[in-house]
């Protein structure tokens, strides 16, 4: 018996690219095997800063000191980047696949397994965009699911890599989408999240729509859910339509990621976003109005070419301005090739490092301020299982994605209630009701 097991590295679309590998193999009559020590190990990969890339070469790498190393699979944005690069340092990495070409990769696989030769499959044409033809893998009790509805990206902010890797914005077909989800829920996911790199723009490619949030109303329409999510956001394609869904639709989340970037018009300018400081407050304002208790997190890169010590305190104004409720903050990275490359005005690691440092810091005391106002009030906990780190706890999120860990017993898929009664930077604690 033959056993594979799939690391995913990077975004969530990663997570839903490896669930359909895993389907994809266990159909061909393969075993799940453990990480680090199957027959065939493939890495799931991402190219969004180059620590991500050394973290997936250092795992890689740590094959050279086995006897018999696994055939290692690389497919993904990092695949896509430098694919042939790694291949070429490693020989034990014998299929190679753009995030485009995951459907040729159990075969590929077979087939180097036999002849033991390297086998490199990128994408050449960004306008392709071939789907695994299988539904996502969900192991058991599983609560959470994912579903890609748009391959790529077309803004090519200065500083990015994905429409590199990714190819160019291409929606998926509406009613393929519906029957993806529909199997999930019979597999049993309760919480469904729509996947893009700019969900907004979903359907404006296709002849007859749907448009997203017609999608949306109608994956909140679908049996055996109970919630749904999307991620992420491009404030630029940002709508009326989808806050008049979100606060409409019962099962569509009061809970949003809507990525930032910075909080200076002349960063953004250069970051080439589209949007200015003034137009995303207002879009936070108008969330705010129409979903009361909505969650919003961001995400916001620090010590962009040429940055400022006052656009950086723009960003930190922004910050205690917005009072996010989480924020994915980051240090510039450069990434090969992008605009952002050839600018001028790169700042030093460690210059960078302290802005990130105090975004944190910042971020951290708004986020703990804003999870301390809901100690005291009951929510209800979708619960996805035993707390990792175990004691009899378990743990859920709340509408608004916030992280809650009680004492059980309870069950994953379970939706109960939960009274807040302490909260930390990252999570609240609380009692069953
Ligand atoms: N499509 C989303 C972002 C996807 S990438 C959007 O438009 O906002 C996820 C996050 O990685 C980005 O929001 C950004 O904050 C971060 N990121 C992307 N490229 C980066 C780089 N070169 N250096 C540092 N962070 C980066
Ligand atoms: Fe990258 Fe910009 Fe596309 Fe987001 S919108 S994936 S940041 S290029
Ligand atoms: Fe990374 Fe690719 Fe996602 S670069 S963030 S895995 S789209």
């Amino acid at each position: 018996m033959r056993t594979f097991s799939v690391n995913v590295f990077g975004c969530q679309m990663n997570v839903y690219d490896g669930d359909k590998l895993k389907s994809a193999f266990l159909e061909r009559g393969w075993v799940q095997g453990e990480p680090g020590s199957s027959d065939v190990e493939v890495y799931v990969t991402c190219s969004i800063r180059d620590k991500a890339e050394q973290k997936v070469m250092s795992e890689i790498g740590r094959f050279g000191k086995f006897k018999t190393p696994p055939l290692v699979v690389l497919v993904g944005c990092m695949a896509q980047r430098v694919g042939s690069a790694v291949a070429a340092r490693f020989p034990w990495v014998k299929v190679v696949a753009g995030p485009r070409h995951l459907g040729m990769v159990p075969e590929a696989v077979e087939e180097s397994l036999t002849d033991n030769r390297v086998r490199m499959l990128l994408d050449e044409d960004p306008m392709e965009a071939d789907d695994l033809c299988c539904t996502p893998h969900v192991e058991e009790g599983t609560v959470r699911g994912y579903v890609t509805i748009a391959h790529g990206c077309d803004h090519f902010c200065a500083y990015c890599i994905v429409p590199y890797v990714r190819g160019r914005f291409r929606s998926r077909e509406g009613d393929e989408i519906l029957r993806e989800v529909a199997e999930l829920a019979r597999k049993g996911v309760k919480e469904l999240t729509l996947l893009g790199q700019n969900v907004n723009r979903y359907g404006k490619d296709l002849p007859n729509g749907p448009s997203f949030p017609e999608l949306l109303r109608m994956v909140a329409r679908v049996d055996g859910l109970v919630r749904v999510r999307f991620a992420t956001n491009h404030p630029v394609d940002f709508s009326r339509e989808l806050v008049e869904v979100m606060a409409t639709e019962d099962k569509v989340c009061p809970s949003i990621n809507l990525p930032v970037q910075s909080g200076s018009d002349r960063v953004l300018r250069l970051m080439g976003r589209g949007y200015t400081r003034d137009q995303y407050l207002s879009m936070v304002e108008m969330l705010r109005d129409a979903v009361p208790d909505v969650g919003i997190t961001s995400d916001l890169i620090v010590g962009f070419p040429g940055e400022t010590e006052e656009d950086f305190l723009a960003s930190l104004d922004l910050l205690e301005r917005v009072r996010f409720d989480l924020v994915h903050t980051a240090a510039y990275s450069v990434r090969p090739g992008t605009r952002a490359e050839r600018m001028e005005g790169h700042l030093d690691v460690a210059e960078k490092a302290r802005r990130l440092n105090r975004v944190n810091q910042l971020q951290a005391e708004i986020s703990l301020d804003i999870n301390r106002s809901w100690v005291g009030k009951t929510c209800p906990v979708l619960v996805e299982g035993p707390a990792p780190k175990g004691q009899g706890l378990w743990h859920g999120r709340t509408p608004q994605d916030k992280v809650v860990l009680f004492q059980g017993p309870s069950k994953a898929g379970e939706v109960v209630s939960v009274k807040i009664t302490s909260a930390l930077a990252w999570y609240l604690q609380g009692e069953l009701v």
